[in-house]
């Protein structure tokens, strides 16, 4: 490559870095201006309240070292690092990611359903950018849905062993994000993981690539296909805990560091 296409080689990967970060930090950030707002207000009552303000402030520090981690989790991603893995409780995590979303859910009118057995499902990831996964694929499945009138709308999200040519493969966990929402672009359906296409007014286009990356940066697959009547599924592979380290993710946490 001559020094030229070098630098532009350079700057595309420096402008997919800042796009995926930018991307990937509005929601900690979005919180933590809400959460500072609150607090402010909690301490401007005549009575000031200093429980409230304290919980608010509470929540925006695990905000800002969240974005920090999603920050630090993206740049190891570009420099093509392992990923810093620990066993992973499906269905904690996926708990933990949809807490903030059941009110849109419910405003929405969308029928949640979840077939990941409590415990059953452990995965060797990276927490940060396992979260980031499902957040961006459930984000996404909200945002199809909404679109949709004159049929219900279903978000159904399922994990199992990934069964290849007729055989259970234990070492790998398939998880999978169908909804009945407005469908994949018929075109061109594999588009949508490239960076920086976008269907939607506002949006990035950066979601579905920083998720095919981090699945891939796991040893996996992430594919999407359109659903059987309406709508789309996305699925994608995680390495299964092996059972000893599964074994030792207990109590409340949704993952447990290995190293
Ligand atoms: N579940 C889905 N159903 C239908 N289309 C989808 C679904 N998920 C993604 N898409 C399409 O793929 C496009 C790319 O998704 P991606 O998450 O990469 O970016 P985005 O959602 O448009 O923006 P952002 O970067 O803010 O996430 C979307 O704009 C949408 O057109
Ligand atoms: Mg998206």
């Amino acid at each position: 490559m001559n020094d030229i296409s070098s630098t532009q080689a350079r700057l595309a990967t420096l402008g997919q870095l800042v796009a995926s970060i930018g991307h990937e930090v509005q929601q900690p950030l979005a919180g933590i201006a809400l959460n500072a707002g609150a607090a402010l207000r909690w301490l401007d009552r005549p009575q000031a309240d200093i429980a409230q303000a304290r919980a608010a402030l509470a929540i925006i520090v695990d905000a800002a070292a969240h974005a920090n981690e999603v920050v630090r989790g993206i740049r190891r991603l570009a420099q093509g690092a392992e990923p810093d893995t620990s066993v992973c409780l499906l269905d904690t995590m996926l708990s933990d990611v949809l807490a903030p979303l059941r009110r849109q859910l419910t405003d929405q009118r969308i029928l949640l359903s979840i077939d990941v057995a409590a415990g059953a499902y452990q995965v060797f990831a990276d927490p940060v950018q396992l979260r980031q996964v499902l957040l961006n694929l459930v984000g996404n499945a909200i945002d199809a849905l909404c679109g949709v009138a004159g049929r219900e709308r279903t978000l159904h999200i399922a994990a199992r062993p990934l069964v290849s040519a007729g055989a259970i493969v234990p070492a790998r966990i398939l998880i999978t994000i169908s909804d009945s929402g407005i469908g994949l672009p018929r075109h061109a359906p594999e588009s949508v993981f490239e960076p920086l296409v976008t269907g939607k007014r506002g949006g990035m286009g950066m979601g579905l690539a920083i998720c095919r990356a981090i699945v891939e940066a796991h040893g996996g697959t992430l594919r999407a296909r359109p659903g059987e009547v309406h709508g789309s599924v996305f699925e994608f592979t995680m390495p299964a805990a092996p059972s000893q380290a599964a074994d030792a993710a207990t109590g409340s946490h949704s993952c447990a560091r290995q190293r």
